[in-house]
């Protein structure tokens, strides 16, 4: 859902006669500029409640003060900092996820939000980030409740954000391409928590077709043109379902002529996941109406690269197929020819992502010549029992792009932690029957499905695998979500692009 929140920019001595008043300290407490004004307009009550409260501006904490006199205020909010001089750009995009959670609920129709003096040299890129923190922890899904929480008498909600700053027109400037990554993060959330019964493949697509508004150049491939190409592959996996597979294929040309060949971005979309022939367990298995968090991404990553007119040359391949058994399912046995040449021996119907991806890892090479590809999916369990929720796993064939992704990572709070591929992990994947089978057995998993994928891939191909099962949907808390779908890769790919293809 599209948060009704508006967010703008305004100068410090904007006229504030409403709502709350969101001010700063940091560790001491020092307060800020602002909070030492608001302190003299309310006779003093700001240092009693900071006394009261034994507030030491620490990082996340802060204090309360509602219907203080001599302002006309409803309620100030004083945010402690911490140590703001040390903040990177993402710890300005958390502050103000933390912000917005301490506003939800209990706020009037608007938060006047006095940053400037939070930190001396504030730059506007810094007010920018804490901006698309405020309205990323402002997303919801809601729009299966029929009771509207938005409309429910009890709740107040947040109408607008101001945040008053020494350049407003500056920060307004520096907001706009955040504001297309939001949306970009929002889309994929979006796609992530929808239901299965709703975003089959054919939906997938046709608001994927939606994204020609935004600038992107889209075409879907049917089963019958996948076919004719000799996609096996990722044919096999949809063909237990009643809903037809499909391939979007976007195109977003910001580079121009002198862009060159794209960077390509692909991502595993499967609507639902039930396993197929090989079932999964009953107990958990609503969660994989997510495992289309790869195909999300894309999406996503494509409307923001669009929004903001981003100078760089890409393409999204997502392959939309539903795993379902039945009688024309896929059995354990099968062997099928993937669009490259090479069979496969179909051992566990469970190992779709894999298949699905094989063809439109083919695919994207054969029709565009990338410079380098990365490909999202929600791959393995075991990439989870390695690293949790807190990093996704990388896989690449090339160092200097693992070290790009990877700093781009540290740089969104969105980290990747690489794990090995080798000669000794490929050996895993060998068939008696075919060139190779579908599961590489109980170790390593994450890396042999990787190891899967690679055999798709030219050697020359600068080529990453994320796999992000545990950090792209049933998602842990953070400042800046509390959403089921995160968006996870949308910031990080983003800013990847950013750092590294965007020309200047
Ligand atoms: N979509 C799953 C992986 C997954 C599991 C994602 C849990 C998110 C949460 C994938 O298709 C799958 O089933 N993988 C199997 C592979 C196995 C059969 C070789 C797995 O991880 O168990
Ligand atoms: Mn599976
Ligand atoms: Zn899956």
């Amino acid at each position: 859902m599209t948060n009704p929140t508006t967010l703008s920019f305004a100068s410090p001595s904007a006229v504030a006669a409403d709502g709350a008043a969101v001010i700063f300290a940091e560790e001491g407490p020092k307060l800020s500029p602002a909070a030492q004004d608001l302190d003299k307009k309310t006779k003093g009550r700001l240092k009693d409640a900071v006394k009261v409260s034994g507030f030491k501006g620490k990082k996340g904490t802060s204090v309360d003060v509602l219907a203080p006199q001599g302002v006309k205020f409803a309620r100030i909010l004083l945010v402690g900092l911490g140590k703001p001089k040390d903040f990177a750009n993402d710890d300005w995009v958390n502050l103000g996820g933390v912000v917005r959670g301490k506003l939800t609920g209990r706020e009037g129709d608007t938060a006047h939000v006095y940053l400037e003096a939070a930190k001396s040299e504030l730059s506007v890129e810094d007010i920018a980030a804490f901006a698309l923190g405020a309205q990323l922890r402002g997303y919801t899904f809601d729009k299966y409740k029929s009771k509207k929480p938005t409309k429910d008498a009890d709740v107040k909600v947040l109408k607008k954000i101001v945040i008053h700053c020494a350049d407003s027109r500056a920060a307004g400037r520096a907001y706009k391409p955040e504001r297309a990554i939001l949306d970009g993060v929002n889309l994929a959330r979006d796609l992530v928590n929808e239901p299965a019964n709703i975003l089959t493949p054919a939906e997938f697509a046709s608001r994927a077709k939606a994204l020609t508004k935004a600038g992107v150049q889209i075409s879907v491939l049917s089963e019958t043109q996948m076919k004719r190409l000799g996609m096996g592959a990722l044919l096999a996996v949809g063909q237990g379902s009643e809903n037809t597979s499909h391939m979007a294929v976007m195109q977003w040309k910001g580079g121009g002529q002198k862009g060159g060949e794209p960077v390509a971005i692909v991502g595993k979309g499967v609507t639902f996941d039930t396993g197929g022939i090989s079932l999964k367990p009953a107990g958990g298995m609503e969660d994989m109406k997510g495992d289309m968090g790869g195909a999300a991404c894309v999406a996503g990553l494509m409307l923001a690269l669009a929004e903001r007119k981003a100078k760089v040359n890409a393409v999204g391949v997502i392959g939309l197929v539903e795993n379902m058994p039945s009688g024309t399912a896929t059995r354990p046995g099968d062997v099928v020819e993937a669009m490259s040449g090479t069979t496969i021996e179909v051992l566990n119907t469970d190992a779709e992502g894999r298949m699905v991806l094989a063809d439109c890892l083919w695919y994207v090479q054969e029709k565009y010549k990338p410079r380098a590809i990365i490909n999202l999916a929600t791959l393995t369990g075991a990439v989870m029992v390695a690293l949790g929720k807190v990093h996704a796993g990388l896989f690449s064939n090339n160092d200097d792009l693992s070290e790009q992704l990877t700093a781009a990572g540290l740089e969104t709070g969105e980290k990747l932690w690489r794990l090995p591929l080798g000669p000794k992990y490929d050996k895993l994947i060998e068939s008696k029957v075919a060139d190779i089978k579908n599961t590489g057995g109980r170790w390593g998993g994450s890396i042999s499905a990787a190891q899967f994928l690679q055999r798709f891939v030219k050697p020359d191909t600068p080529w990453a695998h994320l796999d992000i099962a545990g950090t792209a949907m049933a998602a842990e808390s953070t400042d800046i979500n509390r959403s089921w779908g995160s968006g996870f890769g949308v910031r990080l790919l983003d800013r990847f692009i950013q750092d590294n293809y965007e020309r200047r």
